[in-house]
């Protein structure tokens, strides 16, 4: 396991219900409405060690992906930390994928791609408005994967993609079948088309133009997901459930018919 760097994005975690995501500096940092604390004495430490803190203990982590999820700012409808998950296994996104996406909103799908291609993978995120790319950005950056992922401002419907031969494509528009002809152009042959779809209207009419384009075998499914309450003889499932999100949708692209 690498020692803590200076600069580094960390999590200070004293319970579920009280954790902090901080970037580790040298000197005092202010944490906001939480006061002041010196972390100068981890920086070359392993992570894991206790932090004490106004009273309580700490332990200073490395962030997971959710831990990044749940510090990002949020602007109009986003994809959730379950979806984005399914998506990226549907979109079959891994370690040095390539993958553009569309459009960028509020950034956390991008987050959720950036993290899981790896230091060694790509994300192209379009979105044909620069206010949400800077939305997007600040947020992609919040979290310290800014090398991973290029903006870039277009209408897909218009203008494509920023990229060829790409592993994947994940849309996440009101009208998805408006860049599907611009994914075929950008996906490499057995390349996956994923899209991300709130309405069973928007579904059915994506699915019909993904045959009408020359894409296979689309497979369309929805996550529920019903949170558990556990408690010593009166584990019961949550009243609060996330319920309908979206419907997560996923086709390939074969190359030109033969
Ligand atoms: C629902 S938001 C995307 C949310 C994002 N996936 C997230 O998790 O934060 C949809 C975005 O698509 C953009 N958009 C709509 N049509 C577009 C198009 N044809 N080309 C590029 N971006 C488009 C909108 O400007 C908006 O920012």
């Amino acid at each position: 396991m690498d020692r803590w760097k200076e600069g580094e994005l960390a999590l200070l975690w004293g319970s579920a219900r009280d954790q902090v995501l901080l970037v580790l500096q040298r000197g005092s940092q202010s944490v906001e409405g939480r006061g002041v604390l010196d972390l100068s004495g981890q920086i070359g430490e392993l992570p894991g060690t206790t932090v004490d803190w106004a009273g309580r203990k700490y332990r200073l982590l490395r962030p997971a992906l959710g831990d990044l999820l749940g510090s990002l700012q949020r602007r109009a409808q986003v994809v959730t930390a379950k979806d984005a998950a399914r998506l990226i296994q549907l979109a079959g996104v891994g370690p040095g994928s390539r993958v553009a996406e569309a459009g960028s909103g509020s950034g956390w799908l991008t987050v959720a791609l950036a993290f899981a291609v790896g230091p060694s993978g790509h994300v192209y995120s379009h979105d044909r408005r620069p206010e949400f790319l800077e939305f997007a950005k600040a947020n992609v950056r919040r979290v310290q994967l800014g090398e991973r992922v290029e903006f870039v401002e277009a209408d897909v419907a218009e203008r494509g993609f920023a990229a060829r031969d790409l592993d994947a494509v994940i849309l996440d528009l009101p009208e998805p079948w408006t860049g599907l002809s611009a994914a075929s152009e950008s996906l490499a042959p057995g390349g996956r088309l994923a899209a991300y779809t709130p309405t069973y209207n928007q579904l059915e009419h994506t699915v019909r133009s993904l045959r009408e384009a020359g894409f296979e075998g689309a497979q369309a499914e929805e996550l529920l997901l019903r949170p558990i309450e556990v408690g010593e003889g009166g584990t019961r499932p949550s009243f609060e459930m996330l319920g309908h999100t979206g419907f997560l949708l996923v086709a390939r692209w074969m190359g030109p018919p033969w």
